[in-house]
């Protein structure tokens, strides 16, 4: 009797560790499954990386860290866009400063992944990285030079790009033009990729995430937040009304200035979430200094939900999960 008893206690303790040893159990598996239907990895190409050149990353990446690019050789992209010492592509500011301390209107999002967005800017006014960058370089208050031309005199003027521009775009007689220059800058941005722990996990690496970071996962999604935060950048890839549900006070018009449709009134980018427990502060406005306060005015604005600290907290927990470097 005794010896069946410690048999049947045996098996029962092989059979466990040899089925902790056999993957991941059926609910983890759900999740991992319901994680790729409606988020998915980050892609390994950024579209448009293709035709990158070493020597035109090369070229896009000193010029995305040159300050002669602006009115007062004092700002550069990287100014506004850290990258520097760990920096997330942000400046960790309600607005930015350019040239002569002069402030935008907007909070600067993270240069990180923009490459994957459906277009650039918190209102998609530039449909990609190089129709972006020669935005900030002329914008009276970021980098403030008078036009092109004045771009292309000064940097054909510094002989140390001379070289630069001639192996970035072999066989021109003129490398040195506004297009080539935003060009190379687009190449080097499109060599910003995160990578973090809920991609491995969506790769199939269940102990990537802890069970508190499980459940925060199965509370985003069942909250409703991927009806738009969703796809490889967990948002990026459309436009929708900021106060959907209950109105959000503010000045911008967003994608109507661009557009001039009233439909596009207060409609914005949806940003994506990949890094953004760094990347604060929140909002086009950047008036949400805290994450879980983004969290709970999201769910009021856009949800109709009033969310309580325990809601907040697991998707905050979540949302830890897509920081990377
Ligand atoms: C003075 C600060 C400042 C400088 C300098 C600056 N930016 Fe920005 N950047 C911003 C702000 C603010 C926005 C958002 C503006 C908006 O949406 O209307 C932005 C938006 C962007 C975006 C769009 C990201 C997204 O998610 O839509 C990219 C990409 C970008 N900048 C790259 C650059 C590059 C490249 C340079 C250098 C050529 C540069 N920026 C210079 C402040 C700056
Ligand atoms: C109906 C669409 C929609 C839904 C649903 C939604 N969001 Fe958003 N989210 C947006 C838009 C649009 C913005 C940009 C707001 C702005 O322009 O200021 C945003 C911004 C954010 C930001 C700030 C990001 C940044 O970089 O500034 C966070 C964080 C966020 N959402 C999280 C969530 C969470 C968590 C949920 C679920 C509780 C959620 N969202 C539900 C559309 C949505």
């Amino acid at each position: 009797m005794k010896i069946q008893k410690l048999l049947i206690i045996g098996i029962s303790v092989s059979a466990t560790i040899f089925l902790s040893q056999c993957g991941p159990s059926k609910e983890v598996k759900e999740l991992m499954k319901r994680a790729n239907e409606t988020i998915g990895v980050i892609p390994d190409k950024m579209p448009g990386s293709e035709s990158d050149t070493g020597d035109k990353l090369a070229l896009g990446k000193k010029l995305y860290f040159e300050k002669a690019l602006s009115k007062d050789n004092a700002i550069s992209c990287n100014s506004c866009h850290n990258l520097e010492n760990g920096g997330n592509g942000t400046d960790n500011q309600s607005f930015s400063t350019g040239v002569n301390g002069k402030k935008g209107g907007r909070n600067a999002p993270t240069v990180f992944n923009a490459g994957f967005h459906i277009a650039q800017f918190w209102d998609g006014r530039a449909e990609n990285l190089m129709a972006q960058a020669k935005g900030p370089i002329l914008n009276p208050v970021e980098m403030a030079m008078p036009d092109a031309d004045a771009v292309v005199r000064k940097i054909g003027k510094m002989p140390e790009y001379a070289e630069l521009f001639k192996k970035a775009f072999p066989g021109t007689k003129d490398p040195v033009t506004y297009d080539n220059l935003v060009s190379a800058i687009a190449s080097f941005e499109r060599t910003l990729k995160t990578h973090d722990k809920f991609d491995e996990f969506q790769k199939g690496n269940a102990k990537a995430l802890n069970s508190a970071e499980m459940e925060g996962l199965k509370t985003f999604l069942d909250t409703g937040c991927t009806n738009c935060h969703n796809g490889p950048l967990v948002g990026g890839n459309s436009y929708r009304k900021l106060g959907l549900v209950n109105a959000y006070e503010t000045r911008d018009k967003g994608r109507y200035l661009v557009t001039k449709d009233e439909a596009d009134m207060y409609v914005f980018k949806v940003p994506s979430l990949r890094n953004v427990t760094k990347t604060f502060p929140y909002f086009h406005d950047g008036s949400i200094s805290t994450l879980k306060d983004a969290i709970q005015k999201m769910g009021w604005h856009q949800l109709g939900k009033k969310l309580g600290d325990e809601d907040i907290g697991k998707i905050a927990t979540f949302l830890n999960t897509l920081s990377g470097n």
